[in-house]
């Protein structure tokens, strides 16, 4: 049986004088949490954008140009400080700048130009180039010098040393914090993708002065690792507008549906973005859709992106899952562990499907959280928060959407005495799903205890924010007995004592389809209570997969 090596210093996220895994410090790290530093989402959110508005985002030769860009910028503005990062294999180089003012960045667009003899279309937006000049630059102040930061802002870490670094770790729990610090988007993904809401923002903003485009799911909501994707919701007004107003906007009237008139909309938008949006590329418009989509990538920050032009509750709904990831520090750490374990035995997709998605998944981890087997809670119930509001945290949406619960978490009065480790609580949780009654019951975060399921899809998580909804319609049977499937072996793989095979702790779990495949020969199929072999249930799950189910449907 393998063991844990011997950590050669490399530390946890909890770990600034020693780790959390005694138990106690867990509730201490959960109580400092709140207590702390904590800002509530929307203020966050507002941060965020206010810091894209003060930036730009500026390719250049190499990180050496740095000194000359540093420069050029402080004779138009105040530069408040700068992030290098590479992108692609001949490493292009660019340079994230941030101002101390948004005026600062208006100069910095005034003086900036187009190249003119190409036939490139002359869009204006926070995406530049920095021209060489022949100037030799000598050494900075160090006061300039300490502006920089060196960052790896787009790049997925490459699986062999995130394996080779969980392999150092001492125990599960160890490996658990590791992986959620190696592979969670860094402060340079955050500002790329902030950026790159920003710019779909300024290009609409001369005829819609008051569009908000909003990053939303795992990029802000604290789920997010290193290359995800960009969902933007993109709000042509406000919500709350000044109705004592006498003067009156004259606008056209839409013609046709609400619904077609956004379709309508949205497919301008698309070729707004395909034509004239540097970067932008691979426009996609997926308007069928229950909620229609453009999707596109951008190249210069690396980012896939995903916009809709929806109400609010994708952003309510990040509030809520950033919440629960602020409430306790094991939160975060635990999804990161199943949505990994999850993809490595294929039960997520990167295509939409009939699978289950990170999405479900996490709501699946924040169910548990909220009601383990043996242990106390970690978590509230969304139905407590709501009890807990107070006046500003009274929201509700266009279309009636009642997404009002508590945001500020310093006036939580919770406190878990669930002093589980990590490791406990992984194993916890294939256990809790191994016994779940998925036939007859529905995961519901609402409540403290699982309800029945009110119709008969063969996976049913209510939509916290809209509880009419089941978030995993999409989810087929053959993938619901997978999943079953995966999370006794998950268990048992855990639990074992004789593991007769190298790879330890969290990595045995990551490889066990192949573990499984190579060392069980039979498993006892759900489906239709006969013994299969194992390669066979494989193949029959393959010949199931149907890429071409769309998956936001609820
Ligand atoms: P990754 O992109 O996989 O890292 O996670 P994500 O949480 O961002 O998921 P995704 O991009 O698929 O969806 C973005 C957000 O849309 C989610 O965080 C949810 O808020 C929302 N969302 C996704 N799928 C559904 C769904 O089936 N129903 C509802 N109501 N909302 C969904
Ligand atoms: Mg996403």
């Amino acid at each position: 049986m393998g063991t844990f090596r011997r950590s050669l210093g490399v530390r946890g996220p909890f770990s600034k004088s020693s780790r959390l895994c005694d138990k106690k410090q867990y509730c201490q790290a959960a109580t400092e949490q709140l207590t702390g530093t904590f800002t509530p989402f929307m203020e966050m959110l507002q941060n965020r954008r206010m810091e894209a508005s003060r930036s730009v985002l500026v390719q250049v030769q190499s990180a050496q140009s740095y000194k000359q860009l540093f420069t050029y910028c402080e004779s138009m503005g105040k530069v408040k400080c700068m992030f290098h990062y590479t992108e692609g294999p001949e490493p292009m180089h660019f340079i994230i700048v941030e101002f101390e003012s948004e005026s600062d960045v208006a100069n910095v667009l005034r003086s900036s130009s187009h190249i003119q003899e190409n036939h490139s279309v002359p869009v204006a937006s926070q995406f530049l180039w920095f021209r060489a000049a022949s100037k030799k630059f000598g050494t900075l102040k160090a006061s300039a010098q300490a502006k920089l930061t060196l960052e790896n802002g787009t790049d997925v870490r490459n699986e062999n040393d995130l394996k080779a670094a969980l392999l150092r770790c001492n125990t599960v729990s160890e490996q658990i914090e590791q992986l959620h610090s190696l592979t969670k988007l860094n402060d340079v993904g955050h500002r790329l993708r902030f950026l790159t809401a920003k710019q779909v923002e300024t290009t609409i903003s001369g005829m819609f002065p008051r569009i908000c485009a909003f990053p939303f799911g795992s990029s802000v909501n604290g789920f997010g690792k290193m290359g995800c994707d960009l969902d933007i919701v993109l709000r042509l007004t406000q919500d709350r507008e000044n109705d004592n107003s006498r003067l009156i906007y004259h606008c056209k009237a839409a013609s046709g549906s609400e619904r077609s008139t956004n379709q309508r909309n949205m497919e301008t938008i698309g070729d707004l973005i395909h034509l004239f949006l540097p970067g932008c590329n691979q426009v996609r418009r997926i308007l069928q859709a229950r909620v229609p989509i453009i999707k596109y990538y951008q190249h210069l920050t690396n980012v896939e992106c995903d916009l809709s032009m929806s109400n609010m509750t994708g952003i309510y709904m990040s509030d809520f899952l950033y919440m629960m990831g602020e409430i306790d520090p094991r939160v975060r750490p635990l999804v990161f562990a199943i949505r990994k374990w999850a993809k490595e035995v294929n039960l997520t997709n990167s295509s939409p499907g009939r699978w289950i998605t990170n999405f479900s998944l996490t709501l699946l981890v924040l169910a548990f959280l909220q009601k383990p087997l043996q242990s106390p809670p970690i978590l509230p119930t969304l139905n407590r928060l709501a009890k807990l509001a107070g006046p500003n945290d009274y929201y509700v949406t266009e279309d009636g959407i009642d997404c009002t619960f508590l945001r500020d978490l310093t006036k939580l009065k919770f406190q878990t005495q669930n002093t589980s480790s990590l490791e406990v609580l992984l194993r916890e949780f294939f256990e809790y799903y191994a016994q779940f009654d998925f036939g007859a019951k529905a995961i519901c975060l609402n409540e403290a205890v699982a309800i029945s399921k009110p119709e008969h899809s063969p996976l049913y998580i209510v939509n916290p924010i809209e509880k009419g909804l089941n978030v995993s319609k999409n989810v087929s049977i053959e993938e619901v007995e997978k999943f079953k499937i995966e999370v006794r072996n998950a268990a048992w793989i855990l639990e074992s004592k004789e593991r007769n095979y190298e790879s330890t702790g969290l990595i045995a779990i990551l490889d066990s389809k192949d573990h499984i495949k190579n060392k069980l020969p039979f498993v006892l199929s759900a489906k239709n209570n006969r013994l299969m072999e194992i390669s066979e249930l494989f193949d029959e799950e393959e010949r199931n997969s149907d890429p071409n189910v769309e998956y936001k449907n609820d």
